[in-house]
């Protein structure tokens, strides 16, 4: 499988079979796609890493160009949409390696070792993806490095009635995450207003980042504090090990990371993450080219 995922990255998104997954984990995997259910989460394990370089080395991040997993998220990601990146994340890498860098412990990215509160992926988009992967190359040195998943349709269980309310007002900014701002020199516009809270009320859906979303009002506050809570209280850990691929519903669980020690000696922990969206508006499509990428912000910001 390995040697044709490879191939199939080579040859380009046309030559991307969903029937080239074992046809139990397709299944499973095209069933997450149509309902992720209450937890919003779906662990696949041992998968077939392959050959690996260090993780770093002198400092530089390794990057696996070619490598099987890239064939096998791409595959995944179209069993349960279309993969796709963005123009103004990491230059609109399909795949993003998720590594530990010197000097950057403290950043609430994908680079820092710090605890990494509840989050969905790219909250200040209007384009956010609807699932995102995770596999894991290789666990931090003392495998104690967790992925937290928490569904917002287990949280909303703990929540005062009126605690809902507020959190369906139109009334939350969320500012943009440091991997979309890495390169610039300016902070950009939170987005918003939004509601964190959507959808029926027996299968809610929500827009959230515990590092980034915002209210003005104290009642909005007070709301957005108790979502984390109770998040809190309902959190999955697990402990990812080479072979595992986490698959999110990027609208139903958020996710975050415990705390680790890097020691930046090529064996450090690497995870690999993925995008997949379900639809884009047609209007964007034509801007994409044919490509994968969405645009940048700035280009396709206010068109809907
Ligand atoms: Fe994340």
């Amino acid at each position: 499988m390995w040697e044709r995922a490879e191939q199939i990255v080579h040859q380009g998104p046309d030559a991307v079979r969903p029937d080239d997954l074992p046809e139990r984990v397709r299944q499973a995997v095209r069933r997450f796609g149509e309902d992720s259910g209450t937890t919003g989460f779906l662990l696949l394990r041992g998968l077939e890493v392959g050959e690996l370089p260090p993780t770093h080395s002198d400092g530089e991040p390794a990057t696996l160009p070619g490598h099987g997993t890239a064939g096998l998220a791409m595959i995944i990601a179209e069993t349960l949409g279309t993969m796709i990146g963005y123009a103004d994340e990491k230059n609109g890498d399909l795949v993003h390696n998720v590594q530990p860098l010197p000097g950057e412990e403290t950043r609430i990215e994908g680079s820092g070792s710090v605890a990494f509160d509840f989050h969905i992926e790219n909250v200040h988009h209007a384009l956010r993806p609807d699932f995102i992967g995770l596999i894991c190359l290789r666990q931090d040195h003392d495998k104690v490095a967790a992925t937290r998943v928490s569904s917002v349709r287990e949280a909303v269980e703990r929540l005062k009635p009126s605690t809902l309310d507020v959190l369906r007002e139109c009334q939350f900014y969320s500012n943009y995450p440091g991997s979309f701002t890495r390169d610039s020199t300016v902070e950009p516009a939170p987005a918003g207003p939004h509601p964190v809270l959507f959808g029926d009320a027996g299968k809610p859906l929500m827009r959230f980042n515990s590092h980034n979303t915002v209210s003005l009002s104290k009642a909005g506050r007070a709301a957005l504090r108790a979502l984390a809570e109770a998040l809190e209280e309902v959190c999955h850990e697990v402990i990812m090990q080479p072979g595992d691929c986490a698959l999110l519903d990027n609208h139903v669980a958020a996710h975050g990371r415990s705390a680790f020690t890097p020691r930046y000696d090529g064996q450090d922990r690497w995870l690999r993450r993925f995008y997949s969206i379900q639809s884009v508006p047609r209007s964007v499509l034509q801007m994409m080219g044919g490509s994968r990428v969405i645009p940048p912000i700035p280009a396709i910001q206010g068109i809907w």
